[in-house]
Order: structure tokens, then C-alpha cells, then sequence
């Protein structure tokens, strides 16, 4: 194993029991939660804010900065929503934490509710996930019954109460306002920002919505400091992340690393790519950041590598793919996908998602002769209609496959239409050296 690995929210996952409050004790479990206690609420902002530690949700907001934007206390509730929405094409860190180890996320969840001043915290869950809603439940029962959460947290005078709910399953709902509204009971559609939730959030009152993995990588950060945190990753993107990689890889799975790792050593400890294929492409962040090839199997993974690189960090869901992929068939699906996920609020995104889909569509499917190389100009220009003209980020990460793999791979696109159709339904290597 790599010495580059740091397994820390990963530490116990391969216990037998490692979902349960007993196994999460022996880990240290609650031990930073009673540290908070000791503290003040001013201390706990300042020490998130020196760490560096960023949103890992995808944008990679500054947590403790995010803490910070709340007013001064005004007598009235504010609250900590939790965003385990996730859903971003090929995203999957949150939902193998929560399975595995819930308790780091509610430990998190209670020192941040002290931090901040709240009361009253919510999970907000992807609709899909029954099982991750019971092991929550579960594990939220357990953490009540030994005194972390409810009344007078070890005598501390803190109460906190956390409800876990469970959304209908709609992408849109994991952004932040959506979340809210239908956490509200309401349809899921975004709000104009600003206000941001630090002022008018649920309820219309103060709110921090973090990701499931920004709250579940407090606990160790107090425990064991921000020096500590700070010493790994880089400079402006510090500590550590899961980076989920799937696809053609020999071993697909969750790898807890200093941000700054490269996928050429993420591929190594996955074992290299599957059956000695050649990579072709990649996602660095999930389907909303622009494609990476194999000339970026060197840039470091965090915020401002991938972004001076062209693309950007997102939720390290690492989609890889080899030479056997049609780069526009994975397009094409991803935009299907875009296509039925906009919320249809705005007109850019509800409408250009749907002509992208199908021109995208006639492209790989045909009928023979119904595609032209104008459709490459019209699917620029679409995107160019889209990107910064949405309402939210939806619709500006629809155009991120597209534009990109028009980028890398136009050759490909053409081939479509010489052969009136996939070059990978027939031999590829005809078309492809
Ligand atoms: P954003 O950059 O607009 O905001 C990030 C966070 O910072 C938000 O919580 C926002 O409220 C806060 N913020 C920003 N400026 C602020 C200000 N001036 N005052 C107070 N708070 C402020 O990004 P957004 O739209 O929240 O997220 C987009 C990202 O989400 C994408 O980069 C993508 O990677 C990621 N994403 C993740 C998914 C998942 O399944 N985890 C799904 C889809 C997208
Ligand atoms: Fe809805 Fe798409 Fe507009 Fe976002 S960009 S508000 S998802 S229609």
C-alpha cells in the first residue's frame, strides 16, 4: 500500500461492525465532541477556518468562513442542514461513509451545531438511499441513547436535536436552495442567492448547509488539530478527501488521500486500468467538470491544479475510461441525464438540455444522414447559451462534457458521421489507431 494513502474517515471500514457507536468508540468516537464542549463557539470557527478545510461537496467553499457569514445570535433558531444529496454522476463517497461509518458524520454534526448555535440539525437524504435513511436512523437513536445527542449534552447545558429526511430523489435537490425548499415541503427548485442560507436559509433564517464529508472530517480535524490537517494536502487545498474512482479500473472503490494526489497514483493503487486498456478519458470531479485525458494523468487533485488545468476538483468521483468507450456515446448519456434532472425553472437550461440531448442523440444513433458538422457548431453554440446564463449550476455543468470532449476529441465526433452512426458498433480500431 501506498504511503500516500490516509485513512482517516476510512479507517475501520472493513470492520465487521463498523457502522455501530461500540466499534466507533474504540476509534476515538465522541472523544472530539466532549473536547467542543470545552471550548468556545468563537475557538471552533477559528480553528475550522485556520485548518483551510473546504466545502467537499464540489465547490470547495472555506467551512469555517461559511460559519462565520452567520449574523450575531438574535434570540430566534438557526440550523445546520446536512447535504447528503449526493448525486452527481459517478459521485460516490457520502454514501459509503454514512453506510460505514455514520457516526463520524453525526459527531460532526453535533460540534458544529455547538459551534454555530443551533439547536436543531437535519440530514437531508437522497430519496433513493432507503438503506442509508435506516442506518442513520440507527445510528442517530444510538448516538441519543448514550447522551451525545438530546438534552444536556454530557452536562454540558447543550441540546441538540437531529431529524434525518429523506428527499424523493430529484438531482436537484442536492443544490443548496432546492434542498431547502424541499426540505420546506415545497417542490425542489433553486432560490436566488443572495440572500445565501448564512442569512436566510430554512425557514428563512440562518442556515449552514455543508456537505456530508466537510461535517464528517470536523471531528478528527479538532481532535487532532489544524497543524495536523494543514500538513496534508497542498497549500490552498488542504488536508484529505475520498476520491471515488469507477469505471476501468482493475479495483474501483473509495481511496482516502492528501488532496494533491495524481490520478497516475490513484490508478496505481487501484491496480492500474482493467485488462491493460489504454485511458482515454476521465472525469476529474463527477459529469459537471470538463474531461480530463491522458495528458492529465499528472495533475495534482486539488482545487487549483484541476482548475488551472482546465477543468475542475467537484466531488473527486474519478469516472475512468479506456480506448474501447465512444466518447460521445458517454456524452450522450450524461446529457439524457441533465435533460431529465433540470428543475425547468430557467429557460437556457430546461431548453438547451433538451436540444443538446437531441442533437447528441442523432449523432449516435442517426437516422443515417440526419446529423451534419453543423451539429458541432450548434452544440457550441447551445452550450455557450447555457453556461453563465442559468439560473444555477445545473445547467453550466451540462455543458461541461461537451465542450470538452469537443476539445479533445472532434476527431471522434466526425467519425460519427462519415460511418452515419457509433465507429464502436462496428471495429473501433478502423477508425481509431
Ligand atoms: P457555490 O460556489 O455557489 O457555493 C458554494 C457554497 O458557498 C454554498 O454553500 C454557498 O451558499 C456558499 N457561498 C458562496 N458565496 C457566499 C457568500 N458570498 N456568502 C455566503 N455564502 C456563500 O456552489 P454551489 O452551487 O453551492 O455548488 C456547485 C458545486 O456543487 C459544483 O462545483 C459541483 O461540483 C457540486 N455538485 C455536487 C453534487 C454532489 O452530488 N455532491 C451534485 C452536483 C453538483
Ligand atoms: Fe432549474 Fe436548470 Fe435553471 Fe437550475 S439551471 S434552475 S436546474 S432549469
Amino acid at each position: 500500500m501506498s504511503t500516500r494513502l490516509t485513512p482517516i474517515l476510512t479507517k475501520f471500514w472493513d470492520h465487521p461492525q463498523s457502522w455501530t457507536l461500540a466499534t466507533y468508540e474504540d476509534h476515538e468516537g465522541y472523544d472530539a465532541l466532549k473536547k467542543a464542549l470545552g471550548m468556545s463557539q468563537a475557538d471552533l470557527v477559528a480553528l475550522t477556518k485556520d485548518s483551510g478545510l473546504r466545502g467537499r461537496g464540489g465547490a470547495g467553499f472555506p467551512t469555517g468562513m461559511k460559519w462565520g457569514f452567520l449574523p450575531p445570535p438574535d434570540g430566534g433558531p438557526r440550523y445546520l442542514v446536512v447535504n447528503a444529496d449526493e448525486s452527481e454522476p459517478g459521485t460516490c463517497k457520502d454514501t459509503p461513509l454514512m453506510m460505514a461509518a455514520p457516526h463520524f458524520l453525526i459527531e460532526g454534526v453535533a460540534i458544529t451545531s455547538y459551534a454555530i448555535g443551533c439547536d436543531h440539525a437535519f440530514i437531508y437524504l437522497r430519496g433513493e438511499l432507503v438503506h442509508v435513511y435506516r442506518r442513520l436512523l440507527r445510528a442517530v437513536e444510538e448516538a441519543y441513547a448514550a447522551g451525545h445527542l438530546g438534552k444536556n449534552i454530557h452536562g454540558s447545558g447543550f441540546d441538540l436535536d437531529v431529524t434525518v429526511h429523506a428527499g424523493a430523489g430529484a438531482y436537484i435537490c442536492g443544490e443548496e436552495t432546492a434542498l431547502l425548499d424541499s426540505l420546506e415541503g415545497r417542490r425542489g427548485q433553486p432560490r436566488l442567492k443572495p440572500p445565501f442560507p448564512a442569512v436566510a436559509g430554512l425557514y428563512a433564517r440562518p442556515t449552514v448547509v455543508n456537505n456530508v464529508e466537510s461535517i464528517a472530517s470536523v471531528p478528527p480535524l479538532l481532535l487532532h488539530g489544524s497543524d495536523w490537517f494543514k500538513a496534508m494536502g497542498t497549500e490552498k487545498s488542504t488536508g484529505f478527501g475520498i476520491f471515488s474512482l469507477s469505471g476501468h479500473v482493475t479495483r474501483p472503490g473509495q481511496f482516502e488521500a492528501p488532496l494533491g494526489i495524481t490520478l497516475r497514483e490513484l490508478l496505481d493503487l487501484a491496480g492500474g486500468m482493467r485488462e491493460g486498456k489504454r485511458l482515454k478519458f476521465w472525469t476529474p470531479g463527477g459529469s459537471s467538470t470538463p474531461l480530463f485525458t491522458d495528458e492529465h494523468l499528472d495533475v495534482p487533485l486539488d482545487f487549483e491544479s484541476v482548475g488551472a488545468a482546465g477543468s475542475m476538483l467537484g466531488t473527486r468521483a474519478l469516472q475512468i475510461f479506456d480506448e474501447t468507450t465512444c466518447v460521445v456515446r458517454a456524452v450522450e448519456r450524461w446529457t439524457d441525464f441533465y435533460k431529465h434532472e433540470s428543475c425547468g425553472k430557467c429557460t437556457p437550461c430546461r431548453e438547451g438540455t433538451w436540444w443538446l440531448a437531441q442533437i447528441l442523440e442523432r449523432l449516435e444513433h442517426g437516422p443515417a444522414g440526419a446529423a451534419s458538422r453543423a451539429d458541432f457548431d450548434k452544440l457550441l453554440d447551445i452550450c455557450d447559451n447555457i453556461l453563465g446564463r442559468s439560473f444555477c449550476a445545473l445547467g453550466d455543468g451540462a455543458t461541461s462534457p461537451i465542450t470538452s470532449s469537443l476539445q479533445y476529441f472532434r476527431e471522434e465526433y466526425e467519425a460519427h458521421l462519415d460511418v452515419d452512426g457509433c465507429p464502436f458498433d462496428r471495429d473501433a480500431s478502423v477508425y481509431f489507431a
